[in-house]
């Protein structure tokens, strides 16, 4: 069985975006309120006390957008001093990164992952809900100044969506070319804004991999991350191209993580909703983090036979009713 290290922690349920595919604007969404999140302490408590013994080591910070959390850098620094944090890692839009990415480095954060869904400003404001002065130069500002600190390796993601992105999807994979840059394509899944997935559907990978093939060639078995990408390269590139193909392939059975809402529920799969536990109400109401471990662990040998029943369930057959920014990205 696989071994599961790794604990994406939601820092903060809002977002300076509103991705199309997520939280588009009017999306009705209901956001923890301020006391209802994790705090600071709250989280070194659990990562310490709980996660850890229970054999965490590898943790990634997301949202919403983990950038707006208020003291999101302490929060990096004090994760990263711990002596088990194998790898900390964050999945951030990027907007705020250029004021931040000095900070975050010397902070002790080494991995980042940046959503950058297109190379035209247009095409980019209208995925991320954004009218008025366009926000893709201070993203891409962010994704440079990333790139100049020193962050590797360094990913950026692309949330491929037929009709809106999909033309641009050799010159994305271009930036691999000269630099060491990790392009992810990502299916569109059922999560978030259904009625676009409605409208929309989604690409496999497969048919991505074939327009880059007749391009410039790939090649296979490069080195496969942590995480669920299938690890490609263009002959000659510095950098490769990940393809996330939960809709085409199911790779459930090397999944490896479980997730830690803002508000302190732990899901032991992004698609699960009923097997969830509270572990802020139980924390603040002096349940002892013995306790907790135990609960956890149970949680963890349940959780192959929850991956697959959710993927059913859930991916493959329509739509789920929450969004990334609600669950963790
Ligand atoms: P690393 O390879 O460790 O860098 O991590 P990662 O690729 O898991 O991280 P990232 O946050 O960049 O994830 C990219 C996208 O993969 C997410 O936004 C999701 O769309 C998808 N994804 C991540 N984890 C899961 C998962 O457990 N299940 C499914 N179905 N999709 C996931
Ligand atoms: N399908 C695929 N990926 C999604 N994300 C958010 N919603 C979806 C969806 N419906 C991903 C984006 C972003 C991360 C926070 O979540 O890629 O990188
Ligand atoms: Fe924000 Fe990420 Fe959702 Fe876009 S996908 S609205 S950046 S949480």
């Amino acid at each position: 069985m696989n071994q599961v290290d790794y604990l994406r922690i939601s820092l903060i349920d809002r977002c300076n975006f509103r991705c199309l595919y997520c939280m588009p604007e009017g999306t009705d969404l209901e956001y923890a309120l301020q006391q209802n999140l994790l705090t600071h302490a709250e989280l070194l408590t659990l990562i310490n006390e709980v996660f850890v013994p229970v054999g965490f080591t590898r943790f990634r910070l997301t949202g919403g957008e983990p950038l707006i959390r208020p003291g999101v850098v302490d929060i990096v620094r004090a994760i990263a001093a711990l002596p088990e944090t194998q790898d900390l890692s964050m999945t951030t839009n990027g907007f705020l990164l250029a004021d931040l990415a000095q900070e975050l480095y010397d902070a002790g954060l080494r991995r980042i992952n940046i959503s950058l869904d297109s190379l035209e400003p247009e095409t980019f404001d209208k995925i991320i809900g954004h009218r008025g002065r366009s926000r893709w130069q201070q993203v891409w500002d962010g994704i440079q100044a990333a790139h100049r600190v020193g962050f590797n390796p360094l990913k950026l993601n692309v949330v491929v969506i037929p009709g809106v992105n999909d033309q641009e999807v050799l010159d994305l994979a271009a930036l691999s070319l000269d630099r060491e840059w990790h392009i992810r394509f990502i299916e569109f899944m059922p999560i978030g804004n259904a009625s676009l997935f409605g409208d929309r559907g989604w690409i496999a990978s497969e048919e991505l991999r074939q327009q880059i093939r007749d391009r410039w060639g790939l090649t296979e078995g490069e080195v496969r991350g942590n995480g669920p990408a299938d690890v490609f390269r263009i002959p000659g590139a510095q950098g490769t191209l990940g393809f996330i193909s939960q809709m085409s392939e199911c790779f459930c059975d090397r999944c490896n993580r479980m997730r830690l809402s803002a508000d302190g529920w732990l899901r032991p799969c992004l698609l699960n909703e009923d097997e969830q536990i509270d572990l802020k109400t139980a924390l603040r109401s002096g349940v002892s983090t013995t306790q907790l471990r135990a609960q956890v662990r149970k949680l963890l040998q349940l959780k192959p036979e929850i991956n697959f029943k959710q993927r059913d369930s859930g991916t493959q057959s329509g739509a789920y009713s929450r969004t990334m920014s609600q669950i963790g990205g």
